[in-house]
């Protein structure tokens, strides 16, 4: 077995006790990628685990985890995983509006068109409560990083933590933290105005003396997050920590920052807040299902 890729393919190589292949990255004055596998690969199995920094790049990214997997194909390695700790257009994953691509579905389909044999990924939009994606031709594991964020949290001196949850669709998150921490849970319920995007929460909550630790699985503009620390103050909260699985834009990270105790991510994507490791899990699955 080899894994393909850098920092992220080092350390799930350390774990899982295999090699690591190294990939030049080359992007042309067009914006075309091109990565090319240094190493000789003469395995049978290969693991493609590349990941994602901000500002997040998805096409590129998706165009360069299509080629190595196509190009491993082609060197004649037979078992082809794609690790992809975030899973690009994951949050297209129905046709909302008439004409729309069912985008996560057909991404998956090009990989395994391609030549991946299995698919890992954490914490999927898609299929959110669920081990396995459903609609994939593969098998497509969907790990659970919210129980990476409860064994973070763990690590803090918390008191009296409530676990909150910005809306219903949260409530697989909040319940695996809380699980975590034998803490309470509350979820808020969210609209968001499909036209402008704007979000609106409604709760009354008093949180009081309270240390509250908001949870979502992606954070992109913020908004969603802020609306529910603007209801957490107001509600009296003594402490907001906020912790999210994918933190996929640098504007959400400088909009929450300065409000909050501490914004903390896992490291799905690189930033300067992803510090919640996922590797371990996501080499536990591997093994487990090898
Ligand atoms: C929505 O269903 C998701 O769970 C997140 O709440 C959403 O993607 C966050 O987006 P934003 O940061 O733009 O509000």
């Amino acid at each position: 077995m080899i894994l393909i890729g850098h920092n992220f393919a080092e350390s799930l190589a350390k774990l899982l006790n295999c090699k690591t292949a190294d990939v030049e990255k080359r992007t042309f004055h067009d914006g075309e990628v091109c990565p090319r596998i240094l190493s000789e690969v003469k395995d049978d199995h290969a693991i493609v685990a590349e990941r994602m920094m901000l500002p997040m790049k998805p096409n590129g990214y998706l165009v360069e985890a299509l080629l190595l997997v196509k190009n491993l194909k082609s060197m004649g390695v037979k078992k082809i995983d794609v690790v992809m700790p975030y899973f690009v257009y994951s949050r297209q994953d129905d046709v909302f509006r008439k004409g729309e691509p069912f985008s996560a579905k057909f991404v998956l389909e090009i990989l395994a068109d391609a030549g991946a044999t299995r698919f890992f990924t954490v914490s999927s939009h898609a299929d959110r409560d669920k081990d396995m994606i459903s609609f994939s031709p593969i098998p497509a594991y969907n790990i659970n990083g919210f129980e990476c964020i409860g064994d973070y949290l763990k690590g803090f001196d918390l008191h009296n933590p409530l676990i909150v949850g910005p809306d219903r669709g949260a409530e697989m998150f909040v319940d695996t933290v809380a699980k975590k921490l034998g803490a309470e849970k509350v979820l808020f319920e969210k609209k968001r105005d499909l036209n402008t995007g704007e979000v609106s929460i409604k709760a009354d909550a008093d949180f009081r003396g309270r240390e509250v630790i908001l949870i979502d699985d992606i954070v992109s503009s913020g908004s969603t997050m802020l609306t529910a620390i603007g209801i957490c103050k107001k509600a009296g909260a003594e402490k907001i920590f906020c912790a999210v699985v994918h933190i996929i834009s640098q504007k959400g990270i400088d909009a929450i920052s300065p409000l909050v105790d501490k914004f903390v991510a896992c490291n799905t994507i690189h930033s300067d807040i992803s510090v919640i490791p996922v590797e371990k899990k996501i080499a536990d699955k591997i093994k487990e299902v090898s």
